[in-house]
């Protein structure tokens, strides 16, 4: 009798709600449609390469109730890299041979990585070097990942912005003050242009196009002059202005992150003009909460997909979606592509303008 096939899944990177539809189906599909093996892995590769082993030898009850919840039950982290481990002693070490000889030893075919493009890297590198067959599952509310076109995460993430928008409409109403809202997204402006064009807001600004503060601030008193006393700014946390820098802060694990544009817009916004103006900044709370339907489903068909490549032994690649179906792209192609910015010619950018929203780099 032929041997009960194995696969081990795992999530890394930045949480995104969606995971555990993911873990979800590939558990349901493999498990109890097609009987083989699956192995959770704790916090990305820790749970492989601590002693003991964290892991999860995944039945079907494990996976009941998980459909609408945010997080990941199987845990995640921001430094998972094996081949920059950090030991419980602080030091850092290569494992990157440990994650394929442990894997070997539980009868692992090949590994299901759910990530961002950190985490896919990462595995193109261990298929490279040390051998292991990966298939990617790509995850992240910034919708950035290259070769494909929507990641689950970000519907959840611009449903919770864009009603994040729509409170503040009516406070800075109420005050008539310039409300500025900043948002996730790193380098890539999807989120922000998302929640801005849904919530009606009347600047938005995105790494993709630097602003300049004539251009912002003559929009603001252009309002003023047609008697809107209010008005909304929706600040993505990588923008800058024209000729600035992206704000970025250092964390205690010495990552770098992005933040701070929103406060800054908001100073200079009260400082050049004199009006009132107050930041909100979204943080992570766009990436928790229950994932909306869409996100549900597209993780769902994502986990789905991945198994099929799995039985079809189609190892080495990424699920993406194109024209709106589940196909797949070479994880190698992914190492040599940068993240998926806005393209200016995105006809939400233009649709924007048409309704009078200012980006910042219009002529004043
Ligand atoms: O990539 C997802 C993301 O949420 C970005 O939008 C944000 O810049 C970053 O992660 C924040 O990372 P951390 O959780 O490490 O602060």
């Amino acid at each position: 009798m032929n041997a009960r096939r194995t696969v081990a899944v795992m999530t890394g990177g930045g949480d995104a709600p969606g995971l555990n539809a993911v873990i979800r189906a590939i558990v349901k599909q493999g498990v109890t449609q097609l009987g083989w093996r699956v192995i959770g892995l704790e916090d990305s590769f820790d749970g492989l390469l601590e002693s003991p082993l964290r892991i999860i030898d995944f039945d079907r009850d494990q996976v009941r109730g998980i459909l609408t919840l945010g997080g990941t039950i199987l845990g995640t982290t921001n430094h998972g890299d094996p081949f920059k481990f950090r030991e419980t002693d602080g030091s850092v070490s290569d494992r990157s041979t440990d994650v394929a000889d442990r894997l070997k030893l539980l009868g692992v075919e090949g590994l299901i990585a759910i990530g961002g493009d950190g985490s896919m890297g990462i595995c193109a590198r261990l298929m490279k070097e040390r051998g292991v067959q990966v298939i990617g599952v790509p995850k992240t509310i910034d919708n950035d990942i290259p070769g494909t076109e929507i990641t689950f995460g970000f519907d959840t993430a611009t449903a919770f912005a864009t009603e994040s928008v729509d409170r503040l409409h009516s406070t800075a109403e109420a005050h008539e003050r310039v409300m500025v809202l900043e948002v996730m997204g790193r380098d890539a402006g999807h989120l922000a242009l998302h929640a801005g064009l849904g919530g009606g807001a009347d600047v938005i600004l995105i790494p993709e196009i630097p602003f300049t503060w004539e251009a912002v601030l003559g929009k603001l008193m252009r309002r003023r002059a047609h008697k809107r006393h209010f008005s909304i700014v929706v600040v993505a946390e990588g923008a800058k202005p024209e000729g600035g820098q992206v704000l970025e802060r250092t964390n205690a694990d010495g990552r770098k992150s992005h933040g701070g544009m929103g406060q800054y817009v908001a100073d200079e916004i009260s400082r050049r003009t004199g009006l009132d103006s107050r930041c909100t900044v979204l943080g992570h709370l766009q990436r928790g909460g229950t994932p909306t339907p869409h996100d549900r489903v597209l993780a769902s068909r994502m986990g789905h997909h991945a198994m099929e490549l799995a039985r079809r032994n189609e190892w080495g690649r990424m699920v993406a979606v194109r024209g709106n179906r589940m196909d797949s792209v070479e994880l190698t192609w992914l190492l040599t592509q940068p993240c998926r910015q806005l393209p200016l010619n995105d006809d939400a950018i233009s649709t924007a303008r048409a309704l009078g929203i200012v980006f910042g780099d219009e002529a004043v």
